[in-house]
């Protein structure tokens, strides 16, 4: 076992799933602390089991008010807030004509307003501490364009435009900002009505057999938790503002 994030404390959203789940369970065997936010609350119990050093925080992002709860009890158990891992996410599938506004506004709750909420609450104290490491978890939505996920695709782009500026803005006290982009991840997100799309005869075909992605196959959840546990530990020391692809080369190929 390394150490990397040894006695930092993190939280780290969409923890009871695919990447947030694999970034809990890496941070805690790097020896960090980690507050994990979701809404299943039997699933952070389980990592709990797991690691006494993953501390439960169950609830919707969206809930303002939860959030700054989070936020208040972490300072008041521990002291300091190091790491922010901003992860959870969903997506409507649905083409624009049949989209609705209200879908559009709980993607953007969800996927980009939550994320604004919590660095707002951690920033106070990362700027006390001059110190912090935000990472933030758009998508290869956000480069490039699929059908479907309008919604979606925007929150992912305002994720990386907004991490930007968050990044120079924060600069002064510290704090990186960056942004890992997934591309096809197998998570539980990957299943669409029921069928996990990274094993359907056109992906096979396409992405694997034909390597439209260049790797050839589906990334896994702790490959992308390694890399956002690169950008929230010290040997990311001069990077800041970046969008991380983690796409076996999806994104740079025709
Ligand atoms: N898998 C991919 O191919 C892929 C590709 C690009 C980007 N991403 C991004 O990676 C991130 C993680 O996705 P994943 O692939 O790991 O999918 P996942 O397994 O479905 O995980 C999503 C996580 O977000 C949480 N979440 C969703 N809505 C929430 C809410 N309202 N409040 C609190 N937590 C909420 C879920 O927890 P609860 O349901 O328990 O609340 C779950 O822990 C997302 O931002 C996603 O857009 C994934």
């Amino acid at each position: 076992m390394s150490h990397a994030l040894e006695n930092r404390i993190a939280i780290v959203t969409g923890a009871s799933s695919g990447i947030g789940q694999a970034t809990a369970r890496r941070f805690a065997a790097e020896g960090a602390v980690v507050i994990a936010i979701a809404r299943r609350a039997d699933r952070l119990n389980e990592l709990r089991a797991e690691s006494p050093r993953i501390e439960p925080f169950p609830c919707d992002v969206t809930d303002h008010a939860a959030l700054e709860s989070c936020v208040a009890q972490t300072i008041q158990r521990h002291g300091r807030i190091d790491v922010l891992v901003n992860n959870a996410g969903f997506s409507f599938y649905e083409r624009h004509t049949e989209s609705t506004l209200e879908h559009w506004r709980q993607t953007m709750a969800v996927n980009l307003e939550a994320m604004y909420v919590l660095a707002k609450l951690v920033a106070p104290h990362m700027i006390a501490q001059r110190y912090g490491r935000i990472v933030n978890v758009s998508s290869t939505q956000s480069i490039a364009a699929e059908p479907v996920v309008g919604a979606y695709a925007a929150t992912k782009g305002g994720i990386n435009a907004w991490s930007r500026s968050l990044a120079v803005d924060l600069a002064e006290y510290g704090i990186l900002v960056n942004v890992v982009a997934p591309g096809c991840i197998r998570t539980e997100m990957s299943i669409i009505n029921g069928v996990d799309e990274t094993t359907t005869p056109d992906f096979q075909e396409w992405y694997v057999r034909r390597r439209k992605i260049p790797l050839a196959r589906p990334g896994t959840s702790e490959e992308v938790a390694n890399t956002i546990l690169f950008l929230s530990g010290d040997q990311c020391s001069y990077i800041t503002g970046q969008t991380l692809v983690v796409d076996g080369g999806l994104s740079i190929t025709f």
